[in-house]
């Protein structure tokens, strides 16, 4: 499971659509963009920006159980039954899988319960191998080590909100709707799917508030585009997405045209590649040198020469993939990488590039 998150949203500006200039406004609008967030280390609606990993966890596999079709949900507890971690709605876990590989995925399960966390995964035939580990290998006692929660994809409590889920990106998703549920927020579900056989959680989603929710299988109704998701917006409602990479591009290209304010998204997919340029990658170990065409991804070729290649997000964000430049310019793509590790090449490469015609040598 991969993941892309990014905002887009607007000041209000006042009656007559004109910014605000009134002393109040400005005073509130400093309160809120310097000193919450100064003080409380939270953004103006009280999210707290992803951190790095934090020391790893032992869990053990209590319960496995399959929801639908190629998706099953486990269970993760301590060992020892310990308290885990606190999390909020939009969370994820970093799961190390017996092979090494890393993945991370949504937490699904309660925010309340300390004592256990809930993942849903679905098999991606042709993946990476990481979903097929974790329905072929790790059955009930199976240990895993985890690190998280974080937290890139965070709910802030806005008065209307249309929460829009495609396929397994309902695993974020489902706990939003019961925190908006519970706080009393006028809420509105759209979950999308190839049929009522592959969606996940259909009876938990099915005993939520009558007429808030909608199931949208595409071999019932076909595939749903962005307008039509959005359609349920009430005006200045917060929207948050998880899906399918055509799904957000749909709903991304819809936005504007909306009656929403605010949207939220993460993506399930690697990023696309936009105004790719072919370059090389040279790997200094091996002398290998190997072409990367426009329209890959210079880990898709790593990937090729060696399967193990680490990664996860491949989106840019989880760091899992950076490796050290030894020459040659790099054209960063990611927003994770500070200034001072870029300038000590490192790279990002499940999107990072180089100029066109140009190499790269890896230090791999
Ligand atoms: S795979 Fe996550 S940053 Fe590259």
């Amino acid at each position: 499971m991969s993941r892309d998150r990014d905002t887009q949203s607007a000041a209000p500006p006042d009656l007559y659509g004109r910014a605000r200039p009134d002393r109040l406004m400005r005073f509130l609008d400093v309160f809120g963009n310097y000193y919450l967030p100064a003080v409380t280390k939270s953004d103006r609606y009280g999210r707290r920006p992803a951190t790095e990993p934090s020391a790893p966890l032992r869990l053990v596999v209590t319960a496995r159980k399959a929801l639908a079709e190629d998706v099953v949900s486990l269970r993760l507890a301590a060992p020892d039954g310990s308290p885990l971690p606190r999390w909020q709605a939009g969370a994820h876990l970093d799961l190390y899988l017996p092979s090494g590989r890393r993945r991370q995925y949504s937490l699904c399960g309660d925010p309340q319960d300390r004592f256990v966390y809930r993942i849903a995964v679905r098999r991606i035939e042709g993946g990476g191998g990481g979903s097929a580990e974790v329905h072929d290998i790790l059955r009930e006692g199976a240990r895993v080590t985890a690190r998280g929660p974080r937290n890139a994809f965070p709910f802030a409590a806005d008065r209307s909100v249309l929460l829009i889920a495609g396929g397994i990106g309902i695993t974020p998703i489902l706990p939003m709707v019961r925190e908006a549920a519970r706080l009393g927020l006028d809420w509105q579900l759209i979950h999308s799917g190839r049929s009522r056989a592959s969606m996940p959680f259909g009876a938990e989603l099915a005993a939520l508030e009558p007429g808030r929710v909608e199931i949208l299988p595409d071999d019932e109704h076909g595939v749903p585009d962005g307008a039509k998701l959005l359609s349920r917006a009430s005006t200045g409602a917060a929207v948050y997405c998880c899906g399918p990479g055509p799904m957000l591009d749909s709903v991304r290209r819809a936005f504007d045209d909306s009656a929403a304010s605010a949207l939220h998204f993460e993506r399930f997919a690697a990023a696309p590649i936009v105004d790719g340029r072919p370059f090389e990658l040279k790997l200094r170990r091996s002398g290998a040198v190997l072409p990367v065409p426009a329209d890959r991804s210079a880990l898709d070729v790593l990937l090729e020469r060696n399967p193990a290649t680490p990664y996860s997000c491949r989106q840019g964000f989880c760091g899992v993939c950076t490796l050290r430049v030894a020459a040659g310019t790099v054209d960063h793509r990611d927003s994770r990488l500070t200034e001072q590790e870029k300038a000590a090449g490192r790279i990002r490469v499940c999107v990072s590039r180089a100029p066109e015609g140009s190499r790269l040598e890896l230090d791999l």
